[in-house]
């Protein structure tokens, strides 16, 4: 039987972020206000030779970035599916799909199954991830994530963590207990590919990194709070007073994305750390690699540019992305990401101050930072 409700939530999930108001309410534009990069009036470099490509799962790409997991699993899907994966192949960036569930429990269903699978048959040249919610590994079987990672071809499977998101969404799903560690370190032994732990926007911690690394994961996607934020898109939906009142009361909840890269990269200092949560500008994609990241990613402004202007303007959003990355690099005398890993940045005193009460303070930061690879 088909199950209605998950095809719909996509289609509503889509329809929320692209026309409401759904973003953290600062985007974090004091953070990164406060973090600097320095500006050499002598880069030393030519414009033309600042070269950001990067190895990532078996491809070399031409830049740092990655479109984040957001849809699939619905018919009307696929051309946008289609949409994204054109851009992410002429750029040279990797993509991923949305939850795969969909795809499990409708295994029969052929254009249910295209609706993801569109992506690997138009982006050959870059790295598809794959996507399925860690509260849902409870559900399924080995086969059956295998199945779905082995259809898409896929290059990675992202696991998706969203505690907040569902406790505030109407059907939300929390188990969130302890054995989920047990089946992901089932999952990282069956599986041919690696395993990305993600968040959607509420941003990865020291401990939980520690704890996902310590069963093998070393590649995370820090999906801070700073871009689109699931509380207030699940309090949209809402129709219960009690959820949306506190909904609202936690609308600026979680780690904000630079605090969440040096939270990650602190706790394991040689994975792979991918920067997303409102990373919507090239400027602040260098900052984070600067800070820690190896690789940035970014969901809702392709999709909204998608549906507002169609594909022109999303590519328009994505040359202006990447112009601006080349163009900072250049400002701060910064030729490719080795480099960029070690230049020096400036962290406000607020963000020095949280690094220290933490104990990732800058000392201890920056022997993390020399692991990066
Ligand atoms: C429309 C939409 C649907 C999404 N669906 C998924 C999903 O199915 N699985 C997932 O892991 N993340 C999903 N995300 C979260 C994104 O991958 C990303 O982590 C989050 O939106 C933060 O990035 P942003 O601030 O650039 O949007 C979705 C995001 C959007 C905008």
């Amino acid at each position: 039987m088909i199950d209605q409700r998950i095809l719909d939530r996509k289609l509503e999930h889509i329809r929320i972020v692209v026309e409401e108001d759904v973003d953290f309410p600062d985007n974090c534009s004091k953070i990164y206000n406060g973090i600097r990069l320095i500006h050499q009036a002598y880069p030393g470099i030519n414009l033309d030779d600042v070269d950001l490509s990067i190895d990532f799962l078996g491809y070399n790409l031409k830049y740092p970035i990655m479109i984040t997991g957001m849809t699939g699993g619905n018919p009307g899907v696929k051309e946008i599916n289609k949409m994204l994966a054109l851009i992410a192949d002429e750029y040279g960036i990797a993509i991923g799909v949305g939850s795969q569930r969909a795809m499990i429990l409708h295994r029969n269903d052929d254009e249910i199954r295209r609706s993801y699978r569109v992506v690997r048959e138009t982006a050959r040249n870059v790295p598809v991830i794959g996507n399925i919610g860690a509260n849902t590994l409870h559900d399924l079987s080995i086969s059956e994530i295998l199945d779905i990672v082995q259809y898409l071809e896929a290059d990675a499977l992202a696991i998706h963590f969203n505690p907040a998101q569902e406790a505030i969404q109407p059907e939300g799903d929390t188990r969130f207990s302890r054995n989920i560690l047990d089946k992901i370190a089932e999952l990282l032994d069956a599986l041919p590919v690696p395993i990305i732990v993600k968040e959607v926007g509420n941003g990865l911690s020291y401990e939980t990194v520690k704890k996902l690394h310590g069963v093998g994961i070393n590649y995370f996607d820090v999906a801070g709070a700073c871009g689109t934020n699931w509380i207030l898109v699940e309090k949209y939906r809402s129709n219960n007073e009690v959820r949306k009142k506190i909904a609202e009361d936690l609308s600026n909840w979680g780690i904000p994305t630079p605090y969440a890269v040096v939270e990650a990269r602190s706790a394991a200092p040689s994975s792979f750390i991918i920067a997303s949560g409102g990373v919507w500008s090239g400027l602040r994609a260098v900052i984070n690699i600067a800070l820690g990241a190896n690789m940035v990613g970014l969901a809702k402004p392709l999709i909204k540019n998608l549906m507002k202007g169609g594909i022109k303007q999303a590519r328009l959003f994505m040359k202006t992305f990447i112009e601006e990355m080349r163009i900072v690099s250049f400002l701060i005398g910064v030729d490719n990401l080795d480099k960029l890993h070690r230049s020096p940045i400036v962290l406000p005193s607020d963000m020095l101050n949280y690094m220290k009460q933490r104990g990732l303070d800058h000392l201890v930061y920056g022997e993390a930072r020399r692991f990066i690879k």
